[in-house]
């Protein structure tokens, strides 16, 4: 069941590793990286309480000896004061340049601790060891890594690639439904962006990857991970079609900002909720069928995923404050809005050519729904 996807980006390649109960194992692939037995592991305190003693096992199964400093759950750990403390344990823990960092955690650790790895004695390796379905499909790979500052987020960070990525599918387990869900959202863009066959796919068994089938759990980490790997490797920096990875994130990002990034909506919901807008935008330009929206829908509803505005509770800002809050993106280039729109499923394209016209008249009809 076990499936290894290789992201080629010559002398920084490496490999991602995706199957069931790779944690107990982790000593057999870290082993080959390192100088001398031992690695530093940055967790947060949830994740730490899970699966560092499965991780600590694996790694003294291979004679590796294992430090651990668990940082405080959730998105106000990846800021600067976190980072510092980060930054120095690793120094007094004597990591030095041709040690390995290791991120046990989601999307939050692995952007800190990616960061910390890229600037720690001007840059030490690093592996990734994602344990929510987000970051095994899209943060741990591709080697975005940072911290958000007080006027955005991931506002401040560094490419840099890991040297290895664990995803171990047993450990999405423990993920609580919603979690689960929201990075689930992630998953369809993958095949909405450009894998129509996969969307497909996704209709069909999207119910068996929820309720935990495994060897589901890894097709869908696997498939979503090549288009990744493949997206990285022929655009590392986003000069160009690294963009469509954002298919979905111009709203998502505008809603995320418009509920302060809280709870009523969690980052992969908000990617869902953009991507059926998105298709809704496309659709009306003329750009692909009116059925295509409808389908992105259904599959969203028939996840039990959020699907529309109305699904966010509480009051949401008009449509003019929402297009305001999309101009805020760090995605803007020049001042022009970045959309990744949709000839079909499947068919994503990046562009800055969209009525702002358009884009208030979809907003505000879902909100008139809301
Ligand atoms: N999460 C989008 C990217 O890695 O480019």
């Amino acid at each position: 069941m076990h499936q290894t996807v290789h992201v080629d980006l010559g002398d920084r390649s490496y490999d991602v590793e995706i199957g069931p109960d790779l944690l107990t194992r982790a000593g057999g692939w870290i082993s080959p990286l390192l100088a001398r037995p031992k690695v530093a592991v940055l967790t947060d305190e949830n994740v730490a309480g899970l699966h560092l003693e499965a991780l600590r096992a694996g790694l003294n199964a291979a004679g590796i000896e294992m430090t651990a400093l668990a940082l405080p759950a959730g998105e106000a750990t990846k800021s600067w004061p976190h980072f510092e403390r980060a930054v120095e344990w690793l120094l007094a823990e004597k990591v030095e340049r041709r040690d390995v960092v290791v991120a046990l955690g989601g999307g939050v650790i692995g952007d800190l601790a990616g960061f910390a790895a890229a600037v720690l004695r001007r840059g030490v390796r690093f592996v990734q060891i994602p344990t929510s379905l987000l970051a095994q499909v899209d943060s741990s790979v591709g080697g975005k890594t940072g911290i958000n500052a007080p006027l955005g987020k991931n506002l401040i960070g560094a490419f840099h690639q890991p040297s290895l990525v664990l995803a171990d599918t047993s450990v999405l387990g423990t993920m609580t439904q919603r979690d689960f869900l929201s990075g689930y959202g992630e998953v369809v863009k993958y095949g909405l962006l450009g894998d129509a066959k996969f969307f497909d796919w996704l209709e069909a068994h999207g119910p068996s990857v929820s309720s935990g089938d495994m060897a589901a759990r890894v097709h869908a980490v696997t498939r979503s991970v090549q288009m990744k790997a493949d997206i990285v490797a022929r655009d590392e920096t986003e000069q160009g079609d690294r963009a469509l990875l954002n298919l979905g994130h111009t709203f998502c990002h505008a809603l995320e900002a418009a509920t302060g990034y809280s709870d009523r909506l969690l980052h992969g919901e908000g990617v869902a909720i953009g991507c059926a807008l998105a298709f809704e935008l496309s659709s009306r330009l003329g750009l692909c069928s009116q059925e295509d929206p409808s389908r992105v829908r259904a599959h969203l509803r028939a996840m039990g995923m959020k699907t529309d505005l109305a699904d966010i509770p509480g009051e949401l800002p008009g449509a003019e404050a929402l297009v305001d809050l999309m101009g805020q993106d760090k995605k803007v280039v020049d001042g022009q809005l970045r959309f990744i729109l949709a000839r079909g499923i499947g068919e994503a394209f990046v562009t800055s050519d969209v009525p702002k016209d358009a884009v208030l008249s979809v907003l505000s009809d879902a909100l008139a729904t809301a």
